[in-house]
Order: C-alpha cells, then structure tokens, then sequence
C-alpha cells in the first residue's frame, strides 16, 4: 500500500489574468491535503477508484472517459507500468469548487501515488504536465497554475505564455522570495463555483469588449509585479493596499459576488490590511492580509459574518495552516 499527497493553494493575486498571459502569484498550503492510497488489486481487475467522500467507486474500464479513469492511464503511460491492478481511495480536506485547487491537489495526488506504487520518481514538472492535460478537458482553458503551484509545492511567480502555432511554450515558473512572514487570513463564503463558468463568462466578455479587458488584466499584472516586489523586500505593509486594488479590479471584471464582498468587508473593518477574493470567483474563498494583533479579530468577523470555514497560514514562516474554527 502506499499513500501520497499534495496540498490545496491560493491564489495570492493575479487570478484571471493568468489565464491571458499576466503573470500571478500561487502559495501552497502545505497542512491541507488531498490523498491517494494505492493498494494492489488481483490480477484482471484493472484500476479501480473509491471517493469515500463523494460516496463514490468506479473502475477506469466501465468509466473510460472520466478525468481521473484517464489520468491513471496516462501516468502508468509516462511511468510505464501496464497494464496495472490497482485500487486507488481518494480523499481530501480541501473544500471542492472553492478556489482552493482541490481538482488539481485530487490529481496531483493521485499521479503521486501511482508512480511511488510502482517504485517510480516522477519530477514535479511531470506531474504538473500530466495534470495540466487532465485539467484541460475539463476545463477548457486552465492557465496551468494550479497544477504548477501544487506539484511544485512552493510559493510560486507563475506566467502562461502564448500559443503559437507549433503549440503552448512553458510558462515561466519562478519560485518567490518572501523576506518577511505574513499571515493570511481565508474566509470560504461556503458557495461553490466551478472554475470553469467565471472563466467562461470573463472570454466572452473578453471577446465582446477586448480592449477594454486588455487594460484591466494590465492592472491586475502590474499589481502582481508590485506584489513580487514587496514580497522580496519585505514590505508587507505594501502588499494590504496591492490586495485591495486587486479585489477592485476583480470586481470590474465581474467575478466578484455579494457574499465574497460582505466577508471582504468584514475582513476589513476588523483590521485586515487587505483583503480580496482568491482563485475563479462567484464563490469559493477569500483571503485577508492581516498582523498578529488582528488576526483573531478577523478570524472571529469571517465567521460572525457567515464564514462556513475560517483558516490561517503564515507565508514564510515555519508555522503551517490552522483552522480558527467555523468547521
Ligand atoms: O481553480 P480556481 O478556482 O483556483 O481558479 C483558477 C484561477 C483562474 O485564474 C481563475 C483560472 C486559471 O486557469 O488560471
């Protein structure tokens, strides 16, 4: 039997205009994990799949076209081990469609488990590559951070590069100084949004009116430029400000939503030094910059404001996520 992980993440600024080439900046949460425990199966059987969480089994031969029946596939592909017997329980403590990145934990997770199953070390710029693929049916048009900030498991400064017509070049992927710890403070507004609607909705609003969202997926990278910047000198005074500008320009946009904006506000009137949305929008989580003295008073606000889940992460430091209760 073996058992292998990979953590949810946040996307610290520059969600969505990521996905049109702005660079973004990812962190991993390194105590909140999706698992994969593979274990053999008798001979003939093939690959089979629990999700005790979803109340769900499947086996990749009567589900062939299932993200995950086609992901196991092409990882014993890229490690060469097939055919394979093999029973694969998936599990994980990251919330689904909240911005978390628990699509890409699952799969990180579960492309981890088979290689180690098999005795096989699979770099993480593979295992990114293969969850990528995977992602892009479903999603469409995943700007691939998500896979990168998990399968790398670092603190990342992340920038998608053009298709030309010979295919996608790598994106850039540089890991990012933080000089200083920062707390963040995350509020899950408990609604769930698939990824893939935002994302749709900002194309077509992209196509009717290009120029206009060309100049604010601009501001949105330059803030991430600003961001880097502050993060390496240490200036997170800086960096409250920098959030605030981002959750502005998400809400033009159009990804922002009522529930986020009121756990946004609250953030702030108990103190946060900023405040914004984090991953596709409409739902899913928000974070908050805050210091030592407002953390706990921001924490409580989230919840007193309709949390469903308060947790915090230091970013930079040796301490890890905590939940701060809300469930
Ligand atoms: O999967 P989420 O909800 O964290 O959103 C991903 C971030 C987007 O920029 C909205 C989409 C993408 O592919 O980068």
């Amino acid at each position: 039997m073996t058992l292998a992980s990979a953590p949810a993440k946040l996307i610290l600024c520059g969600e969505h205009a990521v996905v049109y080439q702005r660079p973004a900046i990812a962190l991993p949460l390194g105590d909140i994990r999706a698992y994969a425990r593979v274990a053999d199966e008798e001979t003939g059987r093939g690959i089979r799949f629990s999700a005790p969480d979803l109340n769900r089994t499947w086996s990749a031969a009567d589900a062939p076209n299932e993200t995950l029946s086609e992901l196991a596939r092409a990882t014993l592909h890229a490690i060469g081990v097939a055919p394979a017997d093999v029973h694969i329980t998936l599990t994980a403590d990251i919330p689904i469609a909240s911005g978390m990145g628990s699509g890409a934990a699952i799969a990180t997770a579960l492309v981890r488990g088979l290689a180690a199953h098999f005795g096989r070390a699979l770099p993480p710029a593979d295992i990114s590559a293969l969850v990528y693929a995977s992602e892009r049916r479903f999603h469409g048009t995943p700007s691939g951070i998500d896979n990168t900030v998990v399968a790398y498991e670092q603190a990342i400064w992340f920038v998608r590069q053009a298709e030309t017509a010979t295919g996608a070049p790598p994106p850039v992927i540089e890991p990012i100084r933080v000089a200083a710890p920062f707390i963040l403070v995350i509020g899950d507004t408990g609604r769930r949004s698939a990824t893939r609607l935002p994302v749709g909705e900002v194309r077509r609003r992209w196509q009717a009116d290009p120029a206009h969202y060309e100049d604010l997926f601009d501001q949105v990278g330059a803030i991430a430029l600003q961001a880097r910047a502050a993060l390496a000198d240490g200036a997170v005074g800086q960096l409250g400000a920098l959030l605030n500008d981002n959750q502005r320009l998400l809400e033009q946009i159009g990804v922002s939503s009522p529930e986020l904006e009121h756990l946004i506000a609250a953030a702030r009137a108990a103190g946060a030094a900023g405040a914004k949305l984090s991953g596709a929008g409409w739902g899913g989580v928000m974070l908050a910059l805050v210091d030592a003295d407002a953390r706990s008073r921001v924490g409580e606000a989230l919840r007193q404001a309709g949390a469903t889940r308060v947790l915090e992460t230091v970013v930079g430091g040796d301490a890890g996520v905590e939940g701060v209760g809300g469930g």
